[in-house]
């Protein structure tokens, strides 16, 4: 009984513990961040914003924000050890593993030390990450090494700009700060509470952050939007995608970018960035950037989506999440598959540097128990008997 609760359903509508941060599909408040509805925040919000209400616990005044997006701006330098390690670290590895050596080589050069600085830490992993992505990225990729000063005084203006060179367009800047927005924060997920464990240890915050990527990378979790844009691309035309879809499922396999393990009608941030989706893929000349494999017209990236997404519906009743959408969305920016998962790691930093921060203020060591399945006592063989 205890194994079909627990280990067969993976904890689910297990509480297991108290936050202020976030509410996933509870009864009448849907998807919230401190109380404030993803809606609101998707609309009227910035990233900066967001990472400040979520750390600090109420949103910024003007003057507040403008001193925290100056500081943010002020924390993107790499120390030369980290851009040597970032430099050795070959194109052919797997980003979010970069993503993680980087986090875990600041904890070494910039120790967190005692929890007073918790703050400063967690603003300096938000300013840098974009940075460490882009430079390896960049320096691996192109032989370029990155200025990663720019003037840009958003996350999502930084980003864009270390990535591509040069300053990116308002409508770009807007989309990518919204889906860091939307990728903020989300209660109790496997990223989140692998952080919270490790924060209940009393262990150091770039540990609990460099646990937390490692959560995140896998494909049932961050990976799902590159993966998503895998599946994607294997298709020329919505009409041989859902002939494809259709056969996955019939064999009983996985779609990536659908289904959650809270929501059971739908992902409120969906519609969030399916509009944004919607908007670049009306764009002329997108998608199909040099250098990407964009399709054209009645090909595109977002048409074959919304194909898929409503044969997902009407065959499966199973919805898209935020991942599947966010792949046609980066597809259109130009942004390559491989940094999708990154990017929810330069957004997803606010939440889980907030959750360190509020296991440790009401600590106690997360230890579960587990039910035995294993053999009855039974007396030790010596080695020559067995
Ligand atoms: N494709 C095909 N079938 C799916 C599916 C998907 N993406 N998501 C769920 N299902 C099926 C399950 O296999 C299960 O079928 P069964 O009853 O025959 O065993 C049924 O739908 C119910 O699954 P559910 O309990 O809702 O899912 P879960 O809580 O076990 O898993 C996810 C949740 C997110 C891990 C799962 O939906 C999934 O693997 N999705 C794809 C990965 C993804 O997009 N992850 C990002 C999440 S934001």
């Amino acid at each position: 009984m205890a194994d079909d609760k627990l280990g067969g359903a993976g904890l689910r509508g297990q509480s297991a513990g108290e936050t202020a941060l976030c509410t996933v599909g509870r009864t009448g408040a849907g998807l919230t961040y401190r109380g404030y509805g993803i809606d609101d925040l998707a609309e009227a919000a910035t990233f900066e914003e967001v990472a400040y209400l979520l750390l600090c616990g109420e949103l910024p005044d003007a003057t507040q924000l403008a001193a925290y997006r100056q500081k943010l701006k002020g924390l993107r330098g790499l120390p030369a050890p980290l851009r040597e390690i970032l430099e050795r670290i070959p194109a052919t590895a797997h980003p979010m593993d970069v993503m993680r050596t980087g986090c875990s080589t600041l904890g070494n050069l910039e120790p967190e030390g005692d929890f007073a600085n918790q703050h400063a830490a967690a603003d300096r992993l938000i300013g840098v990450l974009p940075s460490i992505i882009n430079y390896w990225y960049r320096y691996s990729h192109d032989g370029v090494r990155v200025d990663v000063d720019t003037d840009e005084d958003s996350v999502a203006g930084h980003f864009l700009a270390t990535l591509k060179g040069e300053p990116p367009n308002d409508l770009f800047r807007r989309v990518l700060d919204v889906s860091l927005i939307l990728y903020a924060e989300h209660e109790f997920n496997a990223s989140t509470f692998t952080a919270r464990v490790c924060a209940s240890t009393l262990s150091d915050i770039h540990s609990c952050v460099t646990g937390a990527i490692g959560s995140l990378r896998g494909p049932l979790h961050g990976g799902a939007n590159e993966a998503a844009m895998e599946l994607i691309d294997r298709f020329d035309s919505p009409a041989a995608a859902v002939e494809s879809v259709r056969g996955m499922l019939a064999r009983k396999e996985v779609v990536m970018g659908f289904g959650h393990a809270i929501y059971r009608e739908s992902d409120p941030r969906n519609a969030i960035i399916k509009g944004w989706a919607e908007r670049l893929a009306g764009l002329p000349g997108l998608p199909g950037l040099p250098g990407l494999p964009g399709k054209a017209g009645d090909e595109s990236v977002y048409a074959i989506s919304c194909a898929i997404e409503k044969l997902m519906w009407d065959e499966k009743r199973l919805f898209a999440n935020a991942d599947f959408f966010h792949a046609s969305a980066y597809r259109s920016m130009g942004i390559p598959t491989k940094l999708f998962t990154p990017i929810f790691v330069c957004a997803r930093i606010s939440g889980w540097t907030a959750h360190v921060m509020e296991q440790r203020a009401n600590n106690r060591i997360i230890r579960p128990s587990a039910d035995y399945i294993g053999s009855e006592p039974r007396d030790f063989p010596a080695l020559a008997e067995r």
